[in-house]
């Protein structure tokens, strides 16, 4: 333990390494850790994935939220692959701003868009190893880890991944800017975002009627004089990156000293989470995240009380900041109504103003009979219908939605209205981790909440 570690030990003031003073859970084992400092050492070096002012803006939009005047829509892969392409992140782009027009146009209010995206490599595993056939290895972390092969070499930790993620999330950061500012999400082209194999669908042929009313609505206001030029909100999209912040050293090399402010951020993303399993209100993840200034979100699974949530949000959010904190419940279907209603409780009594979030994925897994891990569509739907009930008992906004999906026509979820069934999931099952929504899954998702929000 060098001198910076015991100081942190002792509950000296914050800084980007006093985590290491901390239990780190789900880090991986690293065969060769002069190569991990060099990998460290280069990404210290290298410029900011994202800027200290973007997090700020984030955290402005997320105060409305928190306010209940606006809605999060935070969406995308459960792990990202090293192996994507221009045309997934343009399809997951689409569909995101699929759903946060719907649910604008259902709730009225804004919809902040955060993609699970550009950075979410590092994924936790209930167990550190993986036996087939009686070999043990080291399980998949991630492609910033490892890969999935099932041989000693691809399961070693190899720390030029970790580098490989930094220029994997540049590219994907720079089309989103592409696509978000230069204008494939202006609103005049609500039409062209219904993929051909969503439009022929009931979810498709709503959101064509929907797109159809915009458009309408969008010639009256010109028609009446209203300036909707290049300069108009119309044209430009905020969309903001977020992962999970899981692999510790990274995140340390990526954070930054703002020059205007003297605060520090993480600049590998605008928002970071801190997972179920690593939320430890004394452990290294709290403590890391506790002294950057971005947005930050915590996972609250069903083992979680309201002692060690009001714990977390002292730890995270000891200045009560609007939009500082994001907490996502991900309860599962059949607790979220018990479960959820002694923690929105205990938050306001200790006076977070916290943005409450649904996670209705990560509650409601299962392995199929035919052995892929799976979730019912309905089950998912279930779980933000409780999630939205509680928050109406308890007086609270029920602030946002946190899922897993993507562009594709992939079979990975069972049911909605499309009817994936079990003898269907080997069709395309295509995740590299836990299984997304489909696109017409998530623009089902989609209406089905902006009814909620209008209740
Ligand atoms: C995830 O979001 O992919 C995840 C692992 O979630 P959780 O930490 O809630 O299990
Ligand atoms: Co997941």
């Amino acid at each position: 333990m060098d001198d910076l570690d015991l100081a942190s030990a002792q509950g000296s003031p914050w800084s980007p390494g006093s985590w290491r003073a901390m239990p780190a859970a789900q880090q991986p084992e690293w065969p060769d850790p002069d190569a991990l400092e060099r990998a460290l050492d280069r990404l210290r070096r290298l410029p900011p994935l994202v800027f200290a002012g973007e997090a700020r803006a984030l955290r402005d939009s997320l105060t409305a939220v928190a306010d209940g005047r606006a809605v999060l829509l935070q969406a995308g892969d459960c792990a990202e692959s090293f192996d994507f392409s221009a045309n997934s992140i343009r399809d997951k782009l689409r569909v995101i701003l699929q759903m946060a027009v719907v649910m604008t146009y259902g709730s009225g209010v804004p919809v902040v868009k955060v993609g699970r995206i550009a950075g979410q490599f590092a994924k936790p595993r209930s167990s550190a190893t993986e036996t087939r056939d009686g070999v043990e290895l080291p399980s998949f972390r991630g492609h910033i880890i490892n890969d999935p092969g099932f041989s000693a070499e691809a399961r070693a930790a190899d720390p030029n991944r970790l580098v490989d993620a930094y220029h994997q999330s540049t590219a994907a950061l720079n089309l989103l800017r592409a696509f978000t500012k230069g204008g494939f999400a202006d609103l005049t082209q609500v039409h062209a975002w219904n993929q051909e194999f969503v439009a022929a669908s009931p979810e498709g042929l709503n959101y064509e009627m929907l797109a159809n009313e915009i458009e309408r609505a969008l010639r009256f206001m010109a028609a009446c004089g209203i300036d909707l030029g290049k300069e108009s909100a119309l044209h430009q999209v905020d969309f903001w990156t977020s992962h999970e912040a899981l692999l510790l050293g990274w995140e340390e090399a990526l954070t930054r000293q703002d020059s205007l402010t003297g605060d520090w951020y993480d600049c590998s993303a605008h928002l970071l989470w801190i997972g179920e399993r690593t939320r430890q209100p004394d452990g290294a993840h709290v403590e890391f995240l506790a002294g950057v200034h971005n947005p930050i979100g915590v996972k609250l699974g069903p083992t979680a009380t309201p002692e060690e949530t009001v714990a977390l949000c002292a730890r995270l959010d000891p200045d009560r900041r609007p939009g500082r904190l994001v907490l996502i419940s991900r309860m599962g279907a059949e607790v979220v109504r018990d479960a959820l209603p002694p923690l929105l409780r205990a938050v306001r009594g200790a006076g977070h103003p916290v943005v409450w979030a649904c996670d209705p994925m990560h509650g409601n897994t299962f392995t199929s009979p035919s052995g892929y891990k799976t979730r019912q569509f309905e089950d998912v739907m279930e779980e933000i219908r409780g999630y939205f009930a509680v928050h109406r008992a308890e007086g609270s906004w029920p602030g946002g939605i946190h899922v897993e999906l993507t562009g594709d026509d992939v079979t990975e979820c069972l049911g909605g209205s499309g009817d994936v069934r079990s003898d269907h999931l080997q069709q395309r099952y295509e995740t590299m981790c836990d299984p997304r929504l489909n696109a017409r899954q998530s623009l089902d998702l989609a209406f089905q909440v902006a009814e909620l929000l209008r209740s």
